[in-house]
């Protein structure tokens, strides 16, 4: 198996540390990657950080993360978590953990934002930890990697 973890964040998360920071923060998207290829690399693993604010992107990238055998996934869909079957039928195709990620808790937000379609391929859920989460995704996935092998 790969030592190569893909992080993928959907739509409007290019704007992070200026998007509703009273939600997610002042940190940037740039700064979030930058943490989590720390991560990654302080434990002998690589990282490929992709964002986009389109669905079939994020599908795209999905299906090279499957033929590239990487090691795991971390994934904020954003939005798309609550809509995108699409989303959920490329994650199905993935054998290598996947963590849901989510800066806010979505159950604690409006009604449309308690269903998650990518949950039902997730092996893991991360959420409500702010941008946190995103190294403690990176750990996690590691950890659980290391406690199979
Ligand atoms: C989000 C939560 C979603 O409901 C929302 O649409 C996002 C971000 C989060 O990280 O908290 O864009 O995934």
């Amino acid at each position: 198996m790969s030592k190569h973890i893909l992080l993928l964040n959907g739509p409007n998360l290019n704007r992070l540390g200026k998007r509703e920071p009273h939600i997610y923060g002042h940190t940037t998207l740039a700064e979030v990657e930058a943490m989590c290829r720390a991560k990654a690399e302080a434990r002998g693993y690589t990282i490929e950080c992709h964002q986009s604010n389109s669905e079939a992107q994020i599908i795209d990238w999905i299906h090279e993360g499957i033929e590239s055998e990487v090691c795991g996934i971390i994934i904020n869909p954003a939005a798309f978590t609550h809509t995108s079957v699409a989303i959920l039928d490329a994650l199905n195709q993935v054998h290598a953990p996947i963590i849901e990620l989510h800066i806010s808790n979505p159950h604690k937000r409006e009604p449309f934002r308690h269903h998650s379609f990518v949950t039902h391929a997730a092996t893991a859920l991360i959420c409500g930890l702010g941008v946190v989460g995103y190294p403690v995704a990176v750990d996690a996935l590691i950890d659980f990697l290391a406690a199979k092998a």
